[in-house]
């Protein structure tokens, strides 16, 4: 049968002080979701809006994505996005195997391995992305 833990009080907010991986990552995949939602309702507006403003077609397309690209700004934005959704499909599939009864005593190891291969991705793709080969 399942074990019990002693979860403590809700109320005692102080807890949070209480170093514990299962909290980081059930919040980072939180905000990853959420900043991740916030970027589609943002992405398709900008694109439609962009081809539109401009008379529409394949080449006021391109004009705008490549605009874009020229920002700095832009290109650094990317590499963030790239780290919230590499880490959020990472974390989310360590989710699902935990729910399946996976690993759940290494749920700590599997954190913290997501967390270095996101990493991983994220610095192999800052060539690309600040180097604006688009
Ligand atoms: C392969 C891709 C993905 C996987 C494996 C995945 C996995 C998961 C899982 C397992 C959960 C539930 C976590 C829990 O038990 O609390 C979750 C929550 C969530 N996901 Fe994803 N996800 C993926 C892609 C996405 C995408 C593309 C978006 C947004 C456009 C997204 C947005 C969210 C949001 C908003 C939540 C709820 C966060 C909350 O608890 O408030 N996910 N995801």
């Amino acid at each position: 049968m399942g074990e019990t833990y002693d979860r403590g009080t809700v109320e005692s907010y102080d807890r949070w002080t209480e170093f514990s991986a299962g909290m980081w990552a059930w919040l980072l995949h939180k905000f990853s979701g959420w900043i991740l939602v916030g970027y589609l309702f943002m992405h398709i507006p900008v694109l439609s809006t962009g081809v539109q403003s401009m008379g529409g077609g394949a080449d006021t397309y391109t004009a705008t994505l490549q605009g874009l690209e020229s920002l700095l700004v832009v290109r650094f934005l990317e590499v963030g996005l790239l780290a919230v959704a590499v880490f959020h499909v990472l974390n989310g599939v360590r989710l699902l195997l935990i729910d399946l009864g996976l690993g759940l005593e290494n749920q700590d190891r599997s954190f913290y391995l997501s967390l270095v291969v996101t990493g991983a991705i994220v610095v192999a793709s800052v060539p690309t992305f600040l180097g604006g080969h688009l």
